[in-house]
C-alpha cells in the first residue's frame, strides 16, 4: 500500500500516510497499542473498509476503490482470522472449515479431502466431528485458522489471533501461520502482544496513532 490514509470521523485519522510493501510468502507482524490502527489496516487489505487516500495493491490490483462483484473474488484469495472468530456452534468442526468451499461450489468429495488435509495441518483431524463448544480455546482458534487456510489463500490476515490464549498456545498458533508462510502464503499478523513478537525475529512494523514505522530488528531498542 502506498500513502494510505483512513479517517472514520472528520478531523481524526485511523491511519495516516501509511506505505507498506510485503513480498509473497513473507511473514510480518504489525504491532501497536489498542487504537493504533491495526484492525483498520487489515480491513483495508480485504476491502472491508476503503481508504480516503492512497493506493492498495493486493495481488496485482488496486483495491482502494474496489466494488461489487470484485470483492468476493478478492476475498477468495485472502484468508482472514479475526479475534472474535465466530465459529458456527451448531456445526461440526468439519462443517465450519468446509463452509467456504461449499459456498463457492467445490465438489463434495474434493471439499472433504481439502478439509481433512487442512485439519491435519492444524492438528485437529481427530476433532472433525466435534462441535466448537466442546473444544478448548486454542483448538477453536486452530479451527478458525483452518477455515481461513482451506481455500489456499495467497494472503492470510490475522487480527490478534492469540488474543485470549495462554502463552504456550499463542506460540503454537504463530507457528501454524509461519508454516503457511513457508508454503508460500503471505501472512500479516496484527497483535498488541510485544512479548510474543519478541520471541521471533520476523519483520515487524509498529503503528502508533495511525503512523507506521519499520522496527529495526538489529537494534537493541526492543
Ligand atoms: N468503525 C469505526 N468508526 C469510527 N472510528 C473507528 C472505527 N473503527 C476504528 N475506529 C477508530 O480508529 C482508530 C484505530 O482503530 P483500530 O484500527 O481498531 O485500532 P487497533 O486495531 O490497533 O486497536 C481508533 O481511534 C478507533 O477508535
Ligand atoms: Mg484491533
Amino acid at each position: 500500500m502506498f500513502h494510505v490514509s483512513k479517517s472514520y470521523l472528520p478531523g481524526t485519522w485511523a491511519l495516516q500516510d501509511v506505505s507498506l510493501e510485503v513480498g509473497r510468502g513473507q511473514f510480518i507482524f504489525i504491532t501497536g497499542q489498542s487504537g493504533a490502527g491495526k484492525t483498520t489496516l487489515l480491513k483495508l487489505l480485504f476491502a472491508a473498509e476503503r481508504p480516503n487516500e492512497g493506493q492498495i495493491l493486493v495481488l496485482g490490483r488496486n483495491i482502494a476503490r474496489l466494488q461489487g462483484r470484485a470483492v468476493p473474488a478478492l476475498r477468495r484469495r485472502v484468508g482472514v482470522v479475526f479475534q472474535d472468530f465466530k465459529l458456527l456452534s451448531h456445526r461440526t468442526v468439519e462443517e465450519n472449515v468446509g463452509f467456504a468451499l461449499d459456498v463457492v461450489g467445490t465438489p463434495r468429495r474434493e471439499a472433504r479431502s481439502r478439509v481433512f488435509n487442512t485439519l491435519r495441518q492444524v492438528g485437529l483431524q481427530h476433532r472433525r466431528y466435534h462441535h466448537p463448544m466442546s473444544l478448548s480455546g486454542g483448538e477453536q482458534q486452530r479451527v478458525a485458522i483452518a477455515r481461513a487456510l482451506v481455500g489456499e489463500p495467497e494472503i492470510l490476515l490475522a487480527d490478534e489471533p492469540t488474543g485470549n490464549l495462554d502463552p504456550g498456545l499463542s506460540v503454537e498458533i504463530i507457528e501454524l501461520m509461519m508454516a503457511a508462510a513457508n508454503r508460500g502464503t503471505t501472512v500479516i499478523v496484527a497483535t498488541h502482544d510485544i512479548a510474543l513478537v519478541e520471541r521471533y525475529r520476523m519483520r515487524t512494523l509498529n503503528l502508533e496513532g495511525g503512523r507506521l514505522t519499520e522496527v529495526d530488528l538489529e537494534g537493541g531498542g526492543r
